[in-house]
């Protein structure tokens, strides 16, 4: 049953909703209300779940420290469907997040089997496309990051083989350095607070992706030497329950909360503020030699389809586009793309198109119409028989190409910083 979203499968109607309340994903509504100014990509329910995002939105309402990761696997060439990403990524940056992006080549090598040179020039093309749409921030090739793979090391510890098979379905025959690419990729996530010290760490992915960050927190709360937790006796206040933490690191917490009582495997403090507490206990797991980790938030955007409807993959080309790819290549797919138009001009005058199952439209509301209220008009239009396919196909194409054009010149702008 978990397999069925198995990150490397290609099989990509998910049923979202069961999804959600399988795994504990989270609407993105209360996100929105936290914050002050919700992006597009939330606005619009592109970005439909999340786990633990009150954390970062916190964190941008407050001014707090907070990290935004994500990685990009180099099996082919940027496209479309990366979009989305990217740009959840750069919003967080410019809302004051710490940037780090992986190039996932391990796992290119690993599941994919691409050469090391062409995960290089692939890898370089995304973090291109990336710089381009604004970002600034860390960037690596997991392949060439030391710590990093000693991180994918310590994290492993707390990995075992059957988690993996009922996570991702691995078999007798999975090879181990698809296992540790896995292993890879939690390091990933994790990585930013041990550069720069625990903090919320948001992770814009695909649902696709869910097992991973799942995966992620189970290994961060496993590599912490505490968890805190409400007083059982339901008086107020917080238990510090140990997980093998050195006596040392005991010693220290029992020292910091004059009237705590200690046992033998957890300390209580009676009438504690529970963020006071949890801050003071990272502080010291840090001392000793722990990563006092926050388990990472992610959000999750639904696909954008295919122009030809169905799944947007690169091994159906008329599916979508590249960005490098000629205008003219770019225009015929978007003239030929699956519409939820009528059969004739007639029938579509009279009952109006159906915007919800257009890839023309729903390629506006993802990126090409940033503009609400033109979207709508766009929408009802649509719907009230008043916009014929044709013409809004050629709409949408200008808007395309403006925004390619736009992209590839920053894209130029930016290719210095891919060659350092
Ligand atoms: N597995 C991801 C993919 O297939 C890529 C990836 C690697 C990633 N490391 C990551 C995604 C860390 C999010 C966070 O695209
Ligand atoms: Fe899609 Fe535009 Fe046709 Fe409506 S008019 S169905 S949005 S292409």
């Amino acid at each position: 049953m978990q397999s069925e979203i198995n990150p490397w499968s290609s099989r990509q109607n998910i049923d979202t909703e069961k999804l959600f309340r399988d795994f504990g994903i989270k609407p993105a509504g209360q996100a929105i209300k936290d914050l002050k100014n919700p992006p597009v990509f939330f606005r619009r329910g592109i970005v439909a779940g999340q786990r633990d995002y009150a954390a970062v939105a916190d964190a941008i309402e407050n001014h707090k420290k907070f990290y935004v990761m994500t990685g990009f696997m180099p099996s082919g060439h940027p496209h479309l469907g990366h979009l989305m990403v990217m740009k959840e990524v750069v919003w967080h940056t410019l809302m004051g997040g710490t940037g780090y992006i992986s190039v996932a080549d391990r796992e290119a090598h690993a599941v994919r089997g691409i050469s090391w040179d062409k995960c290089k020039e692939f890898g370089k093309e995304y973090l291109k496309c990336i710089y381009a749409l604004g970002y600034r921030g860390n960037t690596y090739f997991q392949s060439e990051n030391n710590p990093l793979k000693d991180l994918a090391f310590e994290s492993a510890t707390k990995i075992n083989f059957s988690e993996l098979s009922a996570i991702y379905g691995f078999t007798q025959e999975t090879s181990l350095a698809h296992a540790m690419s896995v292993a890879t990729q939690v390091a990933d996530i994790l990585y930013p607070q041990t550069r720069e010290g625990p903090a919320p760490t948001v992770v814009p992915v695909g649902i696709d992706q869910d097992p991973h960050i799942r995966l992620t927190r189970d290994v961060a709360g496993k590599l912490r030497m505490f968890t805190v937790i409400d007083l059982e006796s339901g008086s107020p206040g917080v238990s510090i329950r140990s997980k093998n933490a050195p006596v040392k690191a005991m010693d220290k917490l029992e020292k910091a909360f004059p009237g705590c009582k200690r046992y033998e495997g957890h300390i209580d403090v009676y009438g504690a503020d529970r963020d006071l507490v949890e801050k003071t206990v990272r502080e010291t797991e840090l001392d000793c030699g722990g990563y006092g980790f926050y388990l990472p938030s992610a959000t999750y955007h639904t696909f954008l389809q295919g122009l030809m409807g169905g799944k947007m993959s690169s091994s159906v080309p008329e599916s979508l586009f590249r960005f490098d790819e000629p205008e003219k290549d770019i225009r015929k797919k978007i003239m030929n793309a699956l519409t939820g138009g009528r059969m004739t001009l007639e029938e579509q005058k009279r009952l109006g198109g159906e915007p919800e199952k257009c890839s023309v439209y729903l390629l506006n509301l993802f990126h090409m119409q940033e503009d609400d209220e033109e979207l709508k008009d766009m929408r009802c239009a649509c719907r009230e028989g008043r916009l014929m396919c044709g013409t809004c196909k050629k709409e949408t194409f200008e808007r395309v190409k403006t925004f390619l054009k736009d992209f590839n010149e920053k894209m130029d702008e930016v290719s210095h910083m891919v060659e350092e």
